[in-house]
């Protein structure tokens, strides 16, 4: 191999301490058209040249539009526009995939001086494919007015820079792909949530109707039971769609929306909820709030039987310390006649319906359900595990 002259070698290792300085900037891009123009800019530096651009393959009309670049006059960027075909060298090399010298444009045979050039008095040019696992994007050239060489090793450096450019674009398309696939799949869950809360309404409709149609005492209120049930799923499931994020729901929005709801049905009674801001998923948020929903309606049923009352939910983030796991405390309380003498609410198979269903949701939320019994009221409360979203 010949020996490089001092100046040759000085130019050639700066070229490389360019590019790989840009391999840095290329692999944090995240917009396109500033890490182009920090790539013309750059590789005009390394190639002591006067101009450089790039150029975008449109396809539908068979032209190289510049997007970015150096040198060129202030409206060129953006606007001007060089064929694609192959008598162009910029579209040579699109075509052929093959690098493109010319070090005397106006004796050229292969190729016309396109328009662009021609007004900036360009005199030789050089150029390169910017392509990808997705195709070709488009070209990337360096040139000058002045005489002079563009030599084999600068393609080396300059397909260094396309290749760069091309896998950032790549990488970028694929970024903007998943976003838009996990906005869109965020869109669904929401719209599934709004459907299945509507679907519940009107099965929640229909048991209504149920109820009215019988002369039954007993059957009347277990389907307004069933009713009521059905209208708390659809209740958390339209709490569920109208939260920012379905990964991770707020506790206290959350909860306080559903509050508000069953405020609503006993206006005479006062229900305090205190949560703190603390995320869960949403797998957690649909027993958290049955769980809710069931304590509460019964603490509005029966705490207060002579007239009305404070019923308090409480969410407390306790956090890991020596010995426990930390998680979420969870609580519905009352101050009112308490639970009947010598009833167990745990203790399953003998309990009530609503009971169960308490039981079986504090499981799930990873319980046990504990019951103070050394205060007036009925005071539940339920140690959530710590498998919350952060
Ligand atoms: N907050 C409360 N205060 C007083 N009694 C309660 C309270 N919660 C539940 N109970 C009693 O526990 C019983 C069982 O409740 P539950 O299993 O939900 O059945 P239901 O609500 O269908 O009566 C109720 O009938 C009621 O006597
Ligand atoms: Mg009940």
């Amino acid at each position: 191999m010949p020996e490089l002259a001092p100046k040759a070698l000085a130019i050639r290792l700066r070229q490389q301490a360019i590019l790989s300085d840009f391999g840095v900037e290329a692999l944090r891009a995240t917009e396109l058209l500033p890490l182009l123009q920090r790539a013309t800019e750059l590789c005009a530096e390394g190639m002591e040249a006067q101009f450089c651009k790039a150029l975008e393959y449109k396809p539908y009309q068979d032209c190289l539009l510049v997007c970015a670049g150096v040198g060129w006059a202030a409206d060129a960027v953006g606007t001007a526009i060089i064929g694609a075909d192959l008598a162009s060298p910029a579209g040579y090399a699109l075509k052929t995939g093959r690098p493109v010298i010319s070090n005397h444009l106006q004796d050229e045979t292969r190729f016309r001086t396109p328009k662009l050039m021609a007004d900036h008095g360009i005199r030789r040019a050089i150029n390169v494919l910017i392509a990808n696992r997705d195709g070709n994007y488009g070209v990337l050239e360096v040139d000058d007015t002045r005489e002079g060489q563009f030599e084999e090793a600068d393609i080396a450096f300059m397909q260094g820079f396309a290749n760069l450019v091309g896998g950032a674009i790549e990488r970028q398309r694929a970024e903007a792909r998943l976003k838009a696939a996990v906005e869109r799949q965020e869109l669904l869950s929401r719209e599934m949530s709004h459907r299945v809360k509507n679907s519940l309404a009107v099965v929640a409709g229909f048991l209504g109707l149920q109820a009215r149609g019988s002369d039954n005492e007993d059957v009347k209120a277990a389907l307004a039971d069933a009713r009521t049930r059905v209208e708390a799923v659809a209740q958390v499931h339209d709490q569920l769609w109208r939260q920012p994020s379905l990964e991770a729901i707020d506790v206290a929005g959350f909860l306080e929306a559903l509050c508000a709801r069953l405020q609503e049905s006993a206006p005479h009674h006062t229900l305090v909820c205190r949560a703190q801001t603390v995320n869960i998923p949403a797998d957690l948020a649909i027993p958290l709030g049955l769980f809710v929903n069931e304590l509460v309606t019964n603490a509005i049923k029966y705490a207060y039987p002579e007239g009305a009352g404070e019923i308090r939910i409480t969410v407390r983030d306790v956090g890991a310390d020596d010995g426990a796991a930390g998680g979420l405390h969870l609580s519905v309380c009352d101050d009112g006649v308490g639970l009947p003498d010598g009833f167990d609410p745990t203790a399953a198979r003998r309990a009530s319906l609503g009971m169960r269903i308490v039981n079986s949701l504090a499981r799930q939320l990873g319980g046990p359900l504990e019951i103070a019994t050394d205060r007036p009221g009925a005071h539940f409360s339920l140690r959530i595990a710590p498998t919350m979203a952060d």
